[in-house]
């Protein structure tokens, strides 16, 4: 490795529940994990940018003064995205810096890479240059640069869980208010699994936008009776009269989901202070159900992956986890179990699919550090 490189760190992460949720103003309860993404960091006395990565061949040098969007820069528009819209809210960036990144968070995946490389970068450039930024503005600025420079109309979740991660511990995030209590986390004899399909996606070409525009769809229709500003403010009670209002079966379906998901998360909250392990795995089925059925954002991979470990005998409950369309999903599976549910249900998806799926076991760990 080179000498005077300072390093930084920034988490993956996962969400427990709440899917489909930040941007129509719910709860979500996402928590950081010890997959990271990586910076080594130089600064030079000229006004280049240039970025590495250890992971691709992409070599990118950009100047200071143009750094606009390019689809072939890939995923150098992430931080490059980060310096622009650092530059154009004034703060003050008037040297040029090597970054070399390198990731462990398998990339498409569910797991936030794009996130992860965005708060990571805001996080390093707020360091090297005293820009004076706490980790909530770290996270609202780099959810802007997702949306207004790359494209994806994402809510704040992600980029609110990897700013502010915290060990042992997930976040109860109102997304209207960016509220957020610290939740503990401690599944007693059973832990959370990660079951990544890969089978990749890349977001910005998925539905996932068109979800947010459906949702929108929905709030129009429901404002003038309910006088709402978010979907995540009705109750499921209400679902029949909403249905009437609508009177569209896709949009309704959206709706429904985003209510009873909502609602769930309330009652996973409640679930864990009482430690009650079995419920907390019924909601998870009952999100991933919803989401397969109503929300539509599953697919044949994470369906068949969350269905064998609902199968398995140690296993309470499974759910996919982030935006869907393939990626990863997440299972609450009795630690004495875990190699055998680990040996089953990748064989099970194995030929079903064939693709080789990994499941592994993640710590629950903080948000982004200096290392040196
Ligand atoms: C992606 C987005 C988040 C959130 C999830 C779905 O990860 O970046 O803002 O909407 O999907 O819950």
């Amino acid at each position: 490795m080179k000498n005077n490189y300072n390093i930084y760190e920034a988490p993956a992460r996962i969400n427990l529940i709440g899917e489909h949720i930040d941007y129509n103003g719910g709860m979500v309860m996402p928590a950081a994990i010890s997959l990271r993404t990586r910076a080594k960091f130089k600064l030079r006395d000229d006004l280049k940018i240039i970025l590495d990565s250890e992971n691709t061949d992409l070599h990118v040098e950009r100047d200071l003064n143009d750094l606009g969007y390019d689809k072939k820069y890939d995923w150098a528009n992430y931080p490059v995205g980060v310096i622009y819209t650092l530059i154009q809210k004034g703060y003050k960036i008037d040297k040029g810096f090597e970054i070399i990144f390198d990731s462990n968070i398998p990339l498409g995946s569910g797991l936030s890479s794009s996130a992860s490389i965005l708060v990571l970068t805001c996080y390093a450039l707020n360091s090297e240059f005293n820009l004076g930024i706490n980790n909530k503005d770290i996270a609202l600025i780099s959810q802007e640069i997702e949306v207004k420079y790359c494209g994806l109309s994402c809510g704040i979740m992600d980029e609110a869980i990897i700013a502010l991660g915290k060990k042992n511990h997930a976040i109860l995030l109102d997304c209207a208010k960016f509220d957020y209590q610290y939740i503990p986390i401690d599944f007693k004899n059973y832990t959370i699994a990660v079951l990544q399909t890969n089978k990749k996606r890349a977001l910005t070409e998925s539905n996932y936008n068109q979800r947010v525009q459906e949702c929108n769809k929905a709030l129009n229709i429901l404002k003038p009776k309910y006088n709402i500003n978010n979907l995540c403010e009705l109750k499921s009670t209400e679902l029949d009269n909403i249905k009437a209002l609508i009177n569209d079966d896709v949009i309704y379906r959206r709706v429904k989901h985003v209510i009873c998901e909502n609602e769930r998360v309330y009652a996973f909250k409640d679930a864990l202070i009482n430690n009650d392990l079995v419920k907390l795995g019924k909601l998870l089925n009952e999100s991933h159900e919803s989401l397969k059925n109503d929300y539509e954002t599953s697919g044949i991979h994470l369906d068949t992956i969350v269905k064998a470990s609902q199968e398995f005998k140690d296993c309470l409950g499974a759910r996919m986890t982030g935006a869907g369309f393939g990626g990863c999903a997440i299972a609450l599976v009795k630690k004495s179990s875990f190699d055998e549910f680990k040996k089953i249900v990748e064989a099970k998806y194995y030929e079903k699919t064939g693709i080789n799926a990994l499941i592994y076991l993640v710590d629950i760990s903080d948000g982004p550090k200096k290392v040196i």
